[in-house]
């Protein structure tokens, strides 16, 4: 079955994805295209829907990015957010008016008419506003719906109600009812049924990969983590054992990791898998290394060359090896996109690109959030274990290793490690908290244990929640819990004899000690 499509014209926002991801909760499959897409392309694809997305440019400028005006008269309900709303007003004959200064933050908005999109929306709620230009006059046959202090048309529909603008923006989670607005102009204004999910999103793409890798073969660098587990796994129910993943266990995973990896992919998934067991040649590199940026790029580069190394000897055995799969993710692509904001830490994703590739790249999950490659993830069946694995950052225990790394210090900090992430378990509190993890800072400290003075390693806990790891909170875990973790590790740990346990945000600190 086709399923009805909405269609999200891309002017450029910031936010273009997250109204994508917004349409896809509300169960309904969506495409996002350029905005200058041709009227026809555009026909073909039926669209039962379509929203213009919100964009840096003013629309009375000269080379102002503009989408073909027609198809505002193809009589499917269109939404334009902030500029795309803007250019509906012009393309109508309102007026876009330039304000001095620059309306942001979340704002009051004054709801004028409770249909369309704002149906059973009846309380007071706040919006994001973030815009310079706004509509001044609408045009003619449309009707204000919205207003707030400083923006007078905050929202306007034409008479039919099918054409809608919006100043403020829906898809962030700073706009009270958000999630509401936009479904109601799916379900509400286009008549759409929520009738799509994350199974379907599997299905088509593993649809697509048949296609686009038929017969050749595909190679793909499994670390364990979410993307890339449930990148492969996708690409394994395409091509079955024509996916060959290539799993480099560096020696810096945490407790019986490796081992996991292997049991979960090659018996349980039956993943063609090869498991390189590179730790030595890692910890050699790393040797006396202190410099964290130096030992992420050792890594990186450590990686890159083992994996090509493994590449070249499957080349030699097959021929037409062409692809290579990446779990790339939506995050990662803005992430790797900016090229204004300081570098805090290179990331290296263990997975990641090597530099010279003369592959094609497969990357199912580009469009996805974290949660969403999660929802994938459980419609593959894939482990709970896997899919809710917290964050993990591809140097691995290397950079919870503070200072020179040696396999005694690996040791210690990977058992505590365990022993936390044990008890946040029992006490039931993995699910609130975004990443919890052992540090060893390298610095030893004078304790009494029985009648004996120690001068012993110092263990730090770090447990933060986030939504997105860009800015997180250190996690208020209970008195108790901590008392009780600090127990066991240090019962069960050889060579801890005190436990600290960070109480920073992100900002002024980062997530990872390193
Ligand atoms: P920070 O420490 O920068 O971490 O606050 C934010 C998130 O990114 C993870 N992280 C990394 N992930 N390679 C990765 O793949 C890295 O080099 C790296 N450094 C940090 C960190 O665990 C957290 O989730």
């Amino acid at each position: 079955m086709q399923n009805d499509v909405v269609l999200i014209l891309d002017f450029g926002g910031q936010y273009s994805q997250l109204i994508a991801r917004r349409v896809r909760e509300a169960n309904i499959y969506c495409e996002i295209i350029p905005y200058n897409y041709s009227l026809d392309k555009i026909k073909e694809k039926n669209p039962k829907a379509i929203i213009l997305s919100g964009g840096p440019s003013n629309v009375f400028e000269e080379n102002a990015p503009k989408c073909d005006e027609e198809l505002f008269k193809m009589g499917v309900p269109v939404m334009g957010i902030c500029y795309g709303g803007q250019l509906m007003a012009q393309v109508f004959g309102g007026e876009v008016t330039r304000a001095d200064t620059r309306e942001y933050g979340q704002i009051k908005l004054d709801i004028m008419h409770n249909d369309g999109i704002f149906e059973s929306i009846n309380e007071e709620i706040k919006c994001l506003m973030s815009h310079t230009n706004f509509i001044g006059k609408v045009p003619e046959n449309f009707v204000i719906t919205a207003r707030t202090k400083a923006c007078p048309v905050a929202a306007m529909k034409s008479q039919d109600g099918k054409l809608i603008a919006i100043q403020f923006h829906p898809e962030v989670e700073h706009t009270d009812r958000g999630k509401d607005i936009i479904a109601n102009f799916l379900y509400n204004v286009s008549g759409l049924k929520p009738n799509w999910d994350m199974g379907d999103f599997a299905k088509e793409m593993i649809e697509q990969i048949k296609d686009e890798i038929g017969d050749k073969r595909a190679i793909c660098a499994l670390s364990g983590g979410v993307d890339s587990a449930v990148a492969a796994v996708m690409v394994n129910r395409a091509i079955g054992s024509n996916l060959i993943c290539i799993f480099v266990d560096h020696g810096l995973l945490r407790k019986n990791e490796g081992d996991q990896v292997e049991e979960v992919f090659r018996d349980k998934f039956n993943l063609n898998l090869i498991r390189v067991n590179a730790q030595e040649r890692f910890l050699s590199k790393l040797a006396g290394v202190v410099d964290p940026e130096e030992k992420r790029k050792i890594i990186g580069e450590e990686f890159i060359r083992v994996f090509e190394e493994e590449k070249e000897k499957l080349k030699a055995q097959y021929e037409n090896i062409d692809f290579l799969v990446q779990g790339t993710i939506y995050p990662d692509v803005i992430e790797s996109g900016t090229d204004k904001a300081d570098v805090i830490k290179s990331h290296h994703n263990v997975g990641g690109l090597p530099e010279d590739v003369d592959f094609k790249l497969v990357e199912p999950l580009r469009q996805l959030f974290k949660d969403e490659v999660r929802a994938v993830g459980t419609k593959l069946n894939i482990p709970q274990e896997i899919v809710q694995r917290q964050p993990f950052p591809g140097p691995g225990l290397a950079i919870r290793v503070i200072g020179d790394i040696t396999e005694e210090k690996l040791e210690i900090v990977r058992e505590a490690d365990w022993v936390f992430r044990e008890e946040i378990r029992k006490a039931g509190l993995d699910k609130d908290i975004w990443q919890y993890f052992a540090v060893l800072p390298g610095i030893k400290t004078v304790g009494v244990m029985g009648d004996e003075r120690t001068h012993t390693h110092t263990i730090a806990l770090r447990a933060v929640t986030s939504s997105d790891g860009m800015t997180s909170d250190w996690a208020r875990i209970p008195f108790d819990v901590l008392n009780k973790i600090s127990k066991e590790v240090v019962n069960n740990v050889e060579n801890i004899n005190r436990v600290v346990y960070d109480i920073t945000s992100k900002p002024p600190a980062t997530i990872e000690w390193e």
